[in-house]
C-alpha cells in the first residue's frame, strides 16, 4: 500500500542521512517494521526484508522500492527465523546485491491470546522459538557485517559519530507486569530484553551496539487486533495517558533516532514508545 511520507515519519530528519548503509529487516512487512523499513529508505538506506510470506514480502518490498527513485529494496519470502540454514541464505544474498549489512530490526514475532492451560507445550515453544531463537539466529547470521559496518562507520573510541553496526529489537511491555493469557509472549519478550543486553556488552567493544524499542498499543496492528476486541477501542484509547493510541510513525521516528548518528552512544536501552501505557494499563 502507497503511504504519504507524512504517515511514517516526521518531517525533521535530514535527507539522506542513512545514503548507502543497507538495512535488513526480519518481519520486514508487518505493519509496525514496514513503517520503520519506509523511514530507513526514505532517508537513503538500501533495505532486505524477510518474511514468511513469499508474496506478502515481495509484495512489500516492491512498494518500498518507490519511495526512492535510486532505492535498491529486496524481499526474501519463505524465509523462517527459526531456519538458521535459510536465514543464513537470505544474509548472503542480501550482501551479495545490497553490498553490506549496516543495521538490523529484529520484527519477527508471533502471538496469539491463550491460557496457560489452552497452550499446548508446542504452542508455547513455537512463539518462544519465533521470537528468541529467531532473534538469536538472525543476530548469529548479520554479525559479522554488523562488526565490519561498526569499524568501517566508527573505527575507534575516540570517534563520537557515525552510523553502522547497530541492532534494533521489537520488544514490548506486557511482561514489565506480566499479563494474563500472555505467558508465552511475556516469556519471550523478556527473554529478548536479557538477549539484547548481552550482545550490547558482549559486542559493544566492536562497535556494535544492541538497543530494543518496545512499542505500547499501536494502532491498526496485528499484534492490537489479538489483544484488544474492536468495540473495545474507543474506551481504551480515551483511558491512555496521553489520550490516543500509538501511532507507527512513533515508533519509525524512535528507529531512526536510534540508528542515526544522534543515537551513537546509546546502548543496552530499552526505548518505550507507548504514552506512558505500561504505566497505567500493564502493558495492553
Ligand atoms: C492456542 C495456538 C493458537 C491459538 C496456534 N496455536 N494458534 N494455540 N491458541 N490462538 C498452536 C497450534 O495449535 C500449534 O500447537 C502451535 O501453536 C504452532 O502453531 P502452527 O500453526 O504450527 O504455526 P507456527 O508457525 O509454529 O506458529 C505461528 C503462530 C501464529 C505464532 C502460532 O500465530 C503465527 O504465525 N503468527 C504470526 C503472526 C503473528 O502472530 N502476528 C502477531 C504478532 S504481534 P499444536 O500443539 O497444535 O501443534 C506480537 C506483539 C506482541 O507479537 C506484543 C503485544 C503487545
Amino acid at each position: 500500500m502507497q503511504l504519504q511520507k507524512s504517515e511514517y515519519l516526521s518531517d525533521i530528519w535530514k535527507d539522506g542521512i542513512f545514503a548507502n548503509k543497507v538495512i535488513f529487516c526480519t518481519g520486514g512487512a508487518g505493519t509496525i517494521c514496514s513503517a520503520q523499513v519506509r523511514a530507513m529508505v526514505y532517508l537513503g538506506a538500501n533495505a532486505c526484508i524477510i518474511g514468511r510470506n513469499i508474496e506478502k514480502t515481495e509484495s512489500a518490498a516492491k512498494e518500498f522500492a518507490t519511495i526512492r527513485p535510486d532505492a535498491s529494496v529486496i524481499g526474501i519470502g519463505a524465509v523462517d527465523v527459526r531456519d538458521f540454514e535459510a536465514l543464513k541464505a537470505a544474509v548472503y544474498r542480501c550482501v551479495m546485491e545490497l553490498g553490506s549489512i549496516d543495521f538490523v530490526i529484529l520484527g519477527a514475532a508471533g502471538n496469539f491470546v491463550a491460557s496457560i492451560e489452552q497452550l499446548s507445550v508446542n504452542a508455547f515453544k513455537s512463539v518462544m522459538d519465533i521470537n528468541v531463537l529467531g532473534s538469536y539466529n538472525t543476530i548469529k547470521a548479520t554479525l559479522p557485517y554488523l562488526v565490519e559496518s561498526a569499524q568501517k562507520h566508527m573505527p575507534g573510541p575516540e570517534t563520537l559519530s557515525g552510523t553502522g553496526g547497530r541492532i534494533i529489537f521489537l520488544g514490548a511491555t506486557l511482561h514489565y507486569r506480566g499479563m494474563p493469557l500472555q505467558s508465552h509472549a511475556c516469556a519471550a519478550k523478556a527473554a529478548l530484553d536479557s538477549l539484547s543486553h548481552c550482545v550490547a556488552i558482549e559486542y559493544g567493544p566492536r562497535g556494535v551496539t544492541s538497543n530494543i524499542i518496545a512499542p505500547g498499543p499501536v494502532a491498526a496492528t496485528e499484534g492490537l487486533k489479538r489483544l484488544l476486541p474492536s468495540d473495545a477501542e474507543a474506551k481504551y484509547t480515551k483511558s491512555q495517558p496521553l489520550g490516543r493510541l500509538g501511532h507507527v510513525r512513533d515508533v519509525a521516528d524512535a528507529t531512526v533516532y536510534l540508528l542515526s548518528e544522534a543515537g551513537s552512544y546509546v546502548t543496552g536501552q530499552t526505548l518505550v514508545v507507548d504514552g506512558a501505557n505500561w504505566r497505567t494499563s500493564g502493558g495492553m
